[in-house]
């Protein structure tokens, strides 16, 4: 147990996000393993990281790759058992990698004890952990959608009842009015708090305290007494970091989330930043162009709104979304400036920083058929779409763009077969251009989108202004550049980034030859040139005040 005072370490702290199955496969089954994650923890050391957050490895069905849970206390056997688990726990200890479980609190999987339980009849003491409603066939209770299409409600005949999903049939809604549910499901929290676990990501946890007669998914009125709730009866006890999942989080809800006094969680993932491509009433398909300005805007209103009051964590990229390099950055001809670019624009915010795997590599988007992909949400959607008469093209843009499998490809961790991911056919394709983006030709190259992450990530130990400076947006109307300053009692530093791919000039005015360059994804700067940036140049300076 990690009982004891509470210390804000993640307020230094780097975290890198593993995708199981995708990492590294020990046994030539094609699924990523937790033996394959051991083999990896020196890589993981060598990157700088402190922990590392797993996405889920419990036992499920894996309709939706583990967030889907059949038991929260077991390992599913794909990736390996519970002796494996606590054999990574005590070895990432030792490479000083602290590891975080994904808990998905909002739903289990149709296939957990209790859902089996529930669906038995009507006075099975389990049928309250689950949301109910009485019916007829075919007219549903009102006309919520689940998040990976068609209605939130699922018809069991034999008790004329429907149930409430708010993701696939298979991922039931856990009935959080329920006291008896959310003890149960504190006791397994504590349950792996007594592991050594250093911490948990709490999968759409804006969306436990949901109340389907109103049409409420997230951020329904219950939702902070059940976060303070769990977070006195669990998370508290030890010295541990939580992050809570919140697409519906504006800056005044993630301060509650993330209130500095630790009565809910450390901090919450905010997808503001993230959803600048939706327009409003359409699906998240229907691509919008992006807006550079807007990007700057929502980051920094966030930095601003939460300084002192709040934690931020910091991310471009997770399992659900597109590789960064292809979205903001140019995955072609710039494909490891733009990288390196991207990396210090974020990890020189206030906040936590995430990395996910292989953002380090400057892994980029997949190109697949149709037949390559895997996740549900992109198979249903193409089914739907395919049904409503969109043409191929069309789905398969929206798909290449932004389906959830542009990040899901294997690691690639050098230029053998399969990207050296696996000895046996993966689960999903390898990306073709691993012979080009792989770890092995990266870690000890200096000029590698490695060597930058591991820089940014040592720059940060070693200054306080990362963890403690105020933020100041620069330039805000500039269609160039992303520019900004922190500063805290006796240091100051500028974060100055070309966005695009044309070299600028930079309207800056600063002593610049006065400060120290922490750091410059070019090898040279020309001394009389200062203000001149090449494409995607970004550069850190710094200086005591
Ligand atoms: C979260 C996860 C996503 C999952 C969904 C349902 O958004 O990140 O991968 O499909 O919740 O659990
Ligand atoms: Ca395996």
């Amino acid at each position: 147990m990690n009982e004891g005072k509470k210390t804000d370490w993640w307020k230094n702290a780097v975290i890198y996000q593993i995708y199981p199955r995708s990492f590294k496969d020990s046994n030539g089954d094609g699924i990523g393993d937790l033996n394959g994650i051991i083999q990896k923890l020196d890589y993981l050391e060598n990157l700088g990281i402190d922990a590392v957050w797993l996405s889920p490895v419990f036992k499920s069905p894996q309709d939706d790759n583990g967030y889907d849970i059949s038991d929260y206390q077991d390992i599913d056997p794909i990736f390996g058992n519970l002796d494996d688990m606590e054999r990574l726990i005590q070895e990432a200890k030792k490479h000083n990698i602290r590891i975080i479980m994904d808990l998905v609190l909002n739903h289990s999987s149709d296939e957990h004890r209790w859902f089996i339980e529930a669906k038995k009849s009507k006075d099975n003491p389990y049928h309250n952990y689950y949301i109910w409603r009485d019916g007829e066939e075919g007219v549903l209770p009102n006309n919520m959608k689940a998040g990976f299409g068609g209605s939130a409600w699922e018809w069991v005949p034999e008790l004329k009842q429907y149930y409430f999903h708010q993701f696939s049939v298979k991922q039931p809604d856990l009935n959080w009015e329920n006291p008896k549910v959310r003890e149960e499901l504190y006791t397994m929290i504590n349950w792996w708090i007594d592991k050594g676990v250093g911490g948990f990501r709490l999968d759409v946890i804006d969306q436990i305290a949901k109340e389907p007669d109103k049409n409420i998914k997230e951020n329904g009125p219950r939702l902070h007494e059940f976060i303070k709730e769990m977070s006195s009866k669990t998370f508290q006890r030890g010295d541990i970091v939580t992050v809570g999942e919140a697409w519906g989080a504006t800056p005044e809800i993630a301060r509650m989330f993330s209130n500095p006094d630790g009565s809910e969680l450390s901090m919450v993932f905010q997808f503001e930043h993230i959803i600048l491509d939706r327009q409003e009433g359409k699906e998240k398909w229907d691509l919008a162009p992006l807006s550079f300005i807007k990007l700057k805007k929502v980051l920094s209103y966030w930095q601003q709104e939460l300084f002192q009051r709040g934690w931020n964590s910091l991310f471009w990229d997770n399992h659900d979304l597109p590789r960064v390099v292809s979205y903001w950055g140019n995955d072609t001809e710039y494909r490891v400036q733009s990288a390196k670019m991207l990396a210090v624009l974020l990890h020189g915010m206030q906040g936590t920083p995430y990395i996910y795997q292989g953002e380090e590599l400057g892994m980029t988007n997949a190109a697949y058929e149709i037949e390559d992909y895997r996740d549900i949400e992109t198979l249903n959607m193409y089914k739907e779409r395919k049904g409503a008469g969109y043409s191929e093209s069309d789905i398969m843009d929206s798909i290449h763009a932004i389906s959830r499998d542009n990040a899901r490809t294997p690691m690639q961790w050098d230029s053998s077969a399969n990207a050296g991911f696996t000895h046996g056919k993966p689960w999903i394709k390898v990306n073709p251009n691993y012979k080009k983006i792989n770890a092995a030709d990266q870690i000890d190259n200096p000029d590698s989108i490695f060597t930058c992450y591991k820089t940014l990530i040592a720059l940060r130990k070693k200054y306080n202004i990362f963890v403690d400076g105020q933020f100041e947006l620069l330039l805000p109307d500039d269609n160039t550049f992303f520019a900004y300053k922190r500063q805290n009692q006796n240091e100051k530093l500028y974060v100055i980034c070309n966005f695009y791919d044309e070299t600028a000039i930079c309207k800056l005015d600063k002593d610049w030859e006065k400060m120290e360059l922490l750091y410059c994804n070019y090898k040279e700067i020309s001394k009389d040139k200062i203000n001149i940036y090449k494409p995607y140049e970004a550069r850190v300076y710094y200086c005591h005040i």
